[in-house]
């Protein structure tokens, strides 16, 4: 029988998946990335706008899958709006799990986790010529992920 605390992070997955923050696209993104879970194809997609500050001033996700991945996204990217770029850089996949509050199986944490890599890899995927301080160095994601 589900706990009280079980039920409040259900009710919060599924405010996430029905009304997602920020689903669409950024009209003139800085940075952008998109990747799927290789288990099963689901893929989320992160639009960033950073000022020469390195503050993020807009912040979307779109992609198609499960509860959990397209709920994750919505989470992340409601954390991290008008947020700074090190502050990315600083949030761990044992963060991201955090965020999502849910205890999750090994295979539901690869969905939970897949905006948290595609959100890693964008910081370093300027759009064009629109890179922002600090983002030259290779993304390291598999390094911090929990395994
Ligand atoms: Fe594909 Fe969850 S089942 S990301």
């Amino acid at each position: 029988m589900p706990t009280s605390e079980d039920e409040l992070y259900q009710e919060h997955i599924l405010e996430h998946y029905e009304d997602p923050y920020h689903r669409g696209r950024v009209a003139h993104a800085t940075h952008t990335h998109e990747d799927d879970n290789p288990l099963c194809g689901d893929v989320v997609r992160i639009d960033l706008k950073v000022d020469p500050q390195g503050k993020i001033s807009e912040v979307y996700f779109d992609g198609d899958g499960c509860c959990i991945s397209q709920a994750a996204a919505s989470m992340l990217v409601e954390h991290f709006d008008q947020k700074n770029l090190s502050e990315v850089k600083d949030f761990t996949a044992e963060d991201m799990l955090r965020l999502f509050g849910a205890k999750l199986t090994p295979n539901r944490q690869k969905c939970c986790l897949l905006s948290w890599r595609v959100l890693q890899a964008a910081i370093y995927s300027p759009v064009g010529d629109a890179a922002a301080p600090g983002t030259t160095s290779p993304p390291q994601p598999s390094d911090k992920e929990a395994r």
